[in-house]
């Protein structure tokens, strides 16, 4: 039944004005296990609110993950998601890091496409946005003491999105922060859990309060090197090289992070994953960002220590070709000989 919806029946919502906000879809996801058994199966509910223990390990010590992956509508109907398995992946990473049970790559594929297709009526019509899959795991087990928690929730939910900045597509205004850090070596920065993203809330308040778009975070260590933004990874290009702050377990290895790398070197560009200071940030002639919320978005300007410098943008920057061809292809505009598209 939940898959009987006909393509013309859409969500009666503003199509022409989405932004990366929550909007409530009609299913959500979920499965549960316990810390001794692995994930076995799940099912679709009527989305709402969970119920947890106050003593749940994600809300006391903050034992969760979570992931986010796209899927978009292509002009003949038909609906496309972009790498599931590799957030799927990273998922697995992430949780053995934080001592949890993962769902396998095939039941978190699974999982995500399925609630696609329940809720297949607010995935946006072809090039109006996409539907954003928020697939979460919990330590939704009660434990006073610190351990990991006796129960697990993995859940899928779903927003239609737009734009992931204000801005849209125009370039970003950065601030790079040297009092406020986003990870440290052997802390958690590389992995997609929960608490790597409250703590970066007051400095992103205080850049947007001065009208930045976000915030760009140095290593812990020399305060030298770039690291990523509160919400993207970071790439420069200079001349025809493009670079971008190698995964050594502070940056977060993001799935379009790894895509446009790839992209890159297929277009012809010589690709670094390799330390960047911020004197060769700063000195770069493009700067632009990464992420699945973001997709890729141009850097206009970044600010550090009062110095502002200003970077190539618009239809001749790098930066646009590579967002032309990843969109492209995640939107089925572009044959994908890839197989990156499900
Ligand atoms: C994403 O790009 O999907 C993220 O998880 C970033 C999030 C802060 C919106």
């Amino acid at each position: 039944m939940l898959h009987n919806l006909s393509d013309e029946e859409y969500a009666d919502i503003d199509w022409d004005n989405l932004k990366f906000g929550l909007m409530t879809t009609d299913y959500m996801y979920m499965m549960k296990c316990t810390k001794e058994e692995n994930f076995q199966q799940g099912q679709l509910s009527r989305y709402g609110n969970i119920e947890l223990s106050p003593a749940a390990g994600v809300l006391n010590y903050g034992q969760g993950l979570f992931e986010g992956t796209k899927a978009y509508r292509k002009e003949d109907g038909r609906l496309l998601l972009f790498r599931p398995d590799q957030n799927a992946v990273r998922m697995k990473i992430g949780a053995d890091r934080m001592c949890m049970p993962s769902p396998s790559v095939d039941q978190f594929v699974d999982a995500v496409k399925q609630t696609v297709l329940a809720n297949k009526r607010w995935v946006p019509p072809a090039g109006k946005g996409s539907l954003y899959l928020r697939p979460l795991l919990i330590g939704s087990g009660p434990s006073l003491g610190l351990a990991p928690a006796p129960e697990y929730t993995f859940l899928v939910y779903a927003s239609p999105v737009g734009n992931y900045f204000k801005e849209g597509l125009a370039p970003l205004r950065l601030y790079v922060d040297d009092e406020f850090n986003r990870a440290s070596p052997g802390g958690t920065g590389g992995v997609k859990t929960i608490s790597n993203y409250a703590p970066v809330l007051k400095a992103l308040n205080r850049a947007k309060n001065r009208g930045f778009s976000d915030v760009l975070y140095l290593d812990s260590v020399n305060k030298r090197y770039v690291e990523e933004a509160s919400a993207c990874n970071v790439f420069i290009v200079k001349g025809n090289l493009i670079s971008t702050p190698a995964t050594n377990g502070t940056i977060l290895a993001g799935v379009t992070r790894r895509s446009i790398i790839e992209l890159a070197c297929d277009i012809g560009y010589e690709v670094e994953e390799r330390g960047i200071s911020v004197e060769e940030l700063m000195d770069a002639d493009e700067v632009f960002c990464t992420g699945t919320a973001v997709v890729v978005a141009p850097v206009g300007s970044i600010t550090y220590q009062d110095k502002r410098v200003d970077f190539r943008t618009g239809s001749e920057a790098v930066c646009q070709k590579l967002y032309s061809t990843l969109v492209g292809i995640q939107q089925g505009v572009i044959e994908d000989n890839k197989g990156w598209t499900v």
